[in-house]
């Protein structure tokens, strides 16, 4: 009797390995950031994050912890915060920490690892507080079974959003307003446009760590998807491309070679490259330009002195 064996018997594996095909098979080839955060990549960005030349982190807790207070009073009392793209607790506890009599705590986080880590560190934190873990895509909201009571706070913070295309982030803001339901705000982390070799250094760090995050994307397909890229064959670079306002970041073959991946063939010419992210920059305009888009306002926004970074709290239109 003939059985059928799926290729790969997880269904996050299976989207993985279409995503990659697609991006290798695009001209140029581009593949989508979602796939760095495996057990690896996450704890990767965290130590990107206590990284000196990796401003965005601190720059924006400082945000929170200094201007806490207006932010919270601004919220006003009694919200469900819904956070996206958690990574570890420490944003979310330093906002509760100054938010009026919050009524829950969600997370929609892609590694399940952080998802359960996250959830279990806050309800640590606050035992009395109704909380959730949820291992999930925040691009796919719609089938997202909504817990915790209105209003509903949705906390975006790190500059995720700006992992997004413009078109693409308007979108998503879309849906997280649908998502959070009636009453809704959302809290939204955005770093700012500045020079260039600030922006650079923070994602080409001295010591190398946004390179190995960058190189755990094919770290990961080998291991998942029995892919058999050569480490050593792939450069990290970081560009800012000033035009688009946003940090390109590629692995650049570094000869002639072809690598084989969920049965198929890719061919890298020297110097050929995988767009493995881009990181969208800000100004008050474009801030403005991406809330409309998703239906949202600027009802506030908080920057440091020094206008490294922003935190914006939009409400529904
Ligand atoms: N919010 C944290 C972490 C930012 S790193 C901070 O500000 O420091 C981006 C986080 O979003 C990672 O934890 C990653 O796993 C998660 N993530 C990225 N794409 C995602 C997606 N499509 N759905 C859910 N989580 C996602
Ligand atoms: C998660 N995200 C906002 C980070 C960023 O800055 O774009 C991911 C990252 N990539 C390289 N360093 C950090």
């Amino acid at each position: 009797m003939n059985q059928i064996t799926p290729l790969y018997p997880d269904l996050e594996q299976a989207l993985f390995a279409e995503d990659m095909v697609a991006g290798l098979s695009r001209s140029p080839k581009a593949t989508p950031p979602k796939w760095f955060y495996d057990a690896a990549g996450s704890a990767l960005f965290d130590d990107i994050t206590r990284l000196p030349e990796y401003y965005p982190t601190r720059t924006e807790r400082a945000l929170l912890d200094a201007k806490g207070a207006e932010i919270a009073a601004a919220i006003g009392p009694g919200r469900t915060v819904v956070e996206y793209g958690s990574g570890s607790a420490a944003k979310a506890i330093a906002l509760l920490s100054q938010l009026q009599e919050p009524a829950g705590y969600l997370c929609v986080e892609i590694d399940p690892g952080a998802a359960r880590a996250t959830a279990a560190e806050v309800k640590r934190a606050y035992p009395d507080l109704a909380v959730r873990g949820v291992a999930g895509d925040f691009t796919h909201l719609e089938g997202e079974v909504m817990a915790g009571r209105r209003p509903r706070l949705g906390f975006f913070p790190g500059s995720t959003v700006g992992n997004f295309p413009p078109e693409e982030a308007g979108r998503l803001l879309g849906a997280m307003r649908r998502h959070l339901g009636e009453g809704a705000q959302l809290l939204l982390g955005a770093d700012l446009i500045k020079d260039r070799a600030t922006l650079e250094a923070a994602y080409d760090d001295a010591a190398g760590v946004t390179a190995r995050f960058n190189k755990n994307l094919l770290v990961r397909a080998n291991r998942e998807l029995g892919a058999d890229f050569d480490l050593d064959s792939f450069e990290h670079r970081a560009v800012w491309n000033a035009h688009q306002a946003r940090i390109e970041m590629r692995l650049v073959s570094t000869r002639d070679q072809t690598v084989q991946l969920a049965g198929r063939r890719f061919v890298f010419e020297p110097g050929e490259s995988i767009h493995t992210e881009s990181s969208y920059k800000f100004d008050r305009p474009r801030l403005e330009t991406l809330a409309a888009a998703g239906g949202w306002r600027i009802a506030q926004m908080w920057t440091p002195a020094d206008g490294a970074f922003s935190l914006s709290l939009l409400t529904a239109d």
